[in-house]
């Protein structure tokens, strides 16, 4: 007679090694994190990290803090809907908001770890500060740091809204639909007064027939 196990429909030595770990030792732990940030606007830096985080983590929740001293240059409404696009394709991430504390929220959600990127040393000592004052507000809660890939080492939300302000290009920098919110941000007034300075010409000057008729 074939011994089959109940809860596996196989014989006890075909079981794989998860579920003998599960019926040995309790339920397998699900990890939850959070990825808290400003995210003014998403890049293709911060994507990086959510995928390689996804890929650690059972759950990943990507947290918009709101902050209400700070003036950003996208809503945290616009940011989250970015965000949300940027990360449909992956199941286990989720994207939400909070205020406050990070360690407060992460206890909110349940999660164990507060995930943060470095790109390079100059980060790490602001995420070092920033990681052991939140190690000493919530011990229990870990921080964990993985590195975006090396061509997305110089990139940072602060740059990529002042290179777009100024015209330069953002492609392959941020998601194209943040290029796309970018472009519709970077406001007209802007661009007459940075083609003034770069052509040189007076304020009267630089106001062709052509760019009026645009405004
Ligand atoms: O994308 P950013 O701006 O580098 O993110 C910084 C952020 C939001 C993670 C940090 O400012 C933060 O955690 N703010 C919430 C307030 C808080 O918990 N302060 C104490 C941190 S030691």
């Amino acid at each position: 007679m074939r011994h089959t196990h109940p809860a596996t429909d196989c014989h006890p030595r075909q079981r794989p090694h998860t579920i003998l770990l599960s019926l040995h030792e309790g339920p397998v732990k699900r990890i939850k994190a959070i990825y808290p940030g400003s995210f003014d606007p998403p890049t293709n830096g911060h994507l990086d990290l959510i995928e390689r985080g996804g890929k650690i983590f059972d759950e990943l929740v990507v947290a918009i803090l709101r902050n209400p001293e700070k003036d950003p240059l996208f809503s945290v409404a616009d940011r989250r809907k970015m965000l949300e696009a940027m990360t449909a394709g992956f199941d286990n991430v989720s994207v939400d908001t909070f205020e406050g504390l990070t360690v407060d929220y992460a206890l909110k959600v349940q999660a164990k770890a507060i995930l943060r990127g470095i790109r390079a040393i100059s980060d790490y000592e602001f995420e070092l500060q920033m990681a052991l004052m939140n190690r000493k507000l919530q011990p229990g809660l870990e921080t964990v740091f993985m590195m975006p890939a090396e061509k997305y080492s110089y990139l940072s939300s602060r740059l990529v809204r002042e290179v777009a302000r100024l015209g330069g290009s953002i492609e392959r920098l941020v998601p194209e639909l943040v290029e796309q919110k970018l472009h519709e941000k970077m406001d007209v007034a802007h661009k007459f007064a940075n083609g003034e300075q770069i052509t040189g010409k007076t304020p009267s000057e630089g106001k062709s027939k052509s760019r009026k008729k645009k405004v």
